[in-house]
């Protein structure tokens, strides 16, 4: 039985005043017992803040996560921020290889690889985020896409990696526009990574988290985190709103 994750992705979102007051209100939320054990929930705050939330979440059960890494180890990277340092600070993964970043910011399968190796590399747990654009989508390529960028993604490290490993489904055309996966197209996807996965370790593969992502909202969050396949969600808008972000945490308890 795979324990459900959700994590809220913030994006370039947050001031210290604001996220004080959102992790206050999401650390009330889930002291107050309206949401049990069963789900994992997780943060993830531009870098410059991580230090900030960790401080406020030690020692609750809010973990911590980063939005991403540099590839290489500490050394002359100005601008950079090495896996070392997240766990420094108190992360506990990090996203690897989001769209945002591979659209925007240059972020090529070869380099979500050796960033998702780094991460590995220093115990975080690796969220890799895989997805098909709307082109993709309709030439009906999205299994392919999915699973080219899951195996480049993953190439030349050991199987034991998919121990650490957590894959988040995010097609591009669902992301920030309000337009979801339905439940089926998105269950669809999962099985074939936890497929794709299982060629490497059928074991390690049934233990793998795989979260989906794109426009989820308390009103969808349900129905998607119901599918067999779906162990929970990476959220992006709905995170920056507690009650909203609860809300979807309440949608992944088991059963
Ligand atoms: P939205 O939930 O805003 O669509 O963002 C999804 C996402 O990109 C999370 O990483």
């Amino acid at each position: 039985m795979r324990k459900a994750l959700v994590a809220g992705n913030w994006k370039m979102n947050g001031r210290i005043a604001k996220n004080d007051d959102l992790v206050s209100s999401v650390l009330s939320g889930l002291a107050s017992g309206n949401l049990d054990s069963s789900v994992d929930v997780m943060v993830c705050p531009p870098a410059i803040y991580v230090g900030q939330v960790r401080a406020q979440a030690v020692a609750t059960r809010l973990m911590v996560g980063a939005q991403d890494l540099c590839e290489f180890e500490d050394g002359a990277y100005t601008g950079e921020v090495s896996a070392e340092m997240l766990v420094d600070v108190g992360c506990s993964a990090v996203l690897v290889g989001h769209s945002e970043r591979r659209t925007l910011f240059g972020d090529t399968d070869k380099r979500v690889a050796a960033k998702l190796s780094s991460a590995v590399a220093a115990g975080l747990a690796p969220i890799l985020c895989v997805g098909e654009s709307l082109e993709q989508r309709d030439s009906g390529d999205t299994l392919a896409v999915v699973e080219q960028q899951l195996l480049s993604a993953l190439s030349g490290l050991s199987p034991e990696v998919l121990d650490l490993l957590v894959v988040a489904y995010e097609p591009v055309w669902a992301i920030g526009t309000g337009r979801t996966a339905t439940p089926e197209q998105a269950q669809d996807v999962h099985a074939h990574i936890r497929q794709v996965l299982a060629t490497i370790d059928g074991p390690l593969a049934e233990k793998v988290r795989l979260l989906y992502g794109g426009s989820v909202k308390p009103a969808n969050a349900r129905e998607l985190f119901a599918q067999k396949d779906i162990d929970g969600g990476l959220i992006g808008g709905a995170s920056l709103n507690a009650d909203d972000f609860l809300a979807i945490c309440r949608a992944a308890v088991a059963g």
